[in-house]
């Protein structure tokens, strides 16, 4: 009988501590890592631009976008790769970009494969 309690309180206990620590709603969809060798061809026109269009543009578009932060154009784009805002929110799974929960895992490789070659045109 004390046994039942305690490994109840316990079980209530751990519940407690796992669903305070729990973030699903927050992490990657799908681990849908890029395929070998995708890296090579993604640029901003053929591949990141659209990841920018659908997942940010709504909230970020022009010199009064959310933060400050225009993500319309190549050359805004840039200059927040430049300064490692987007690489540091894209993957801060607890000050995540887009605010709601980060983005799927092909389109967060896809765009820190494409920031790590400098973001290429
Ligand atoms: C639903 C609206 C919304 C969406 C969608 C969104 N953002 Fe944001 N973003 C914000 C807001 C609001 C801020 C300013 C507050 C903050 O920094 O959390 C911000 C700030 C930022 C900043 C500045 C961070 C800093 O530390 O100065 C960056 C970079 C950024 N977002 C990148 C992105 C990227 C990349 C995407 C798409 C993958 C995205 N955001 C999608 C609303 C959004």
């Amino acid at each position: 009988m004390k046994n039942r309690i305690f490994y109840t309180s316990l079980f209530v206990i751990l519940a407690v501590i796992v669903s305070c620590d729990n973030k699903v709603g927050l992490v990657p969809k799908k681990a849908e890592p890029l395929p070998a060798g995708a890296c090579d061809s993604i640029r901003y026109t053929n591949a990141t631009k659209a990841i920018f269009d659908n997942e940010c543009v709504s909230c970020h578009s022009g010199p009064f976008g959310s933060g400050g932060v225009d993500l319309t154009t190549y050359s805004s784009v840039l200059s927040q790769v430049t300064n490692g805002r987007i690489k540091d929110r894209i993957t801060n799974i607890n000050n995540p970009m887009p605010p709601f929960g980060l983005l799927p895992q092909s389109k967060i490789d896809s765009i820190l494969c494409w920031m790590d070659k400098g973001g290429p045109q």
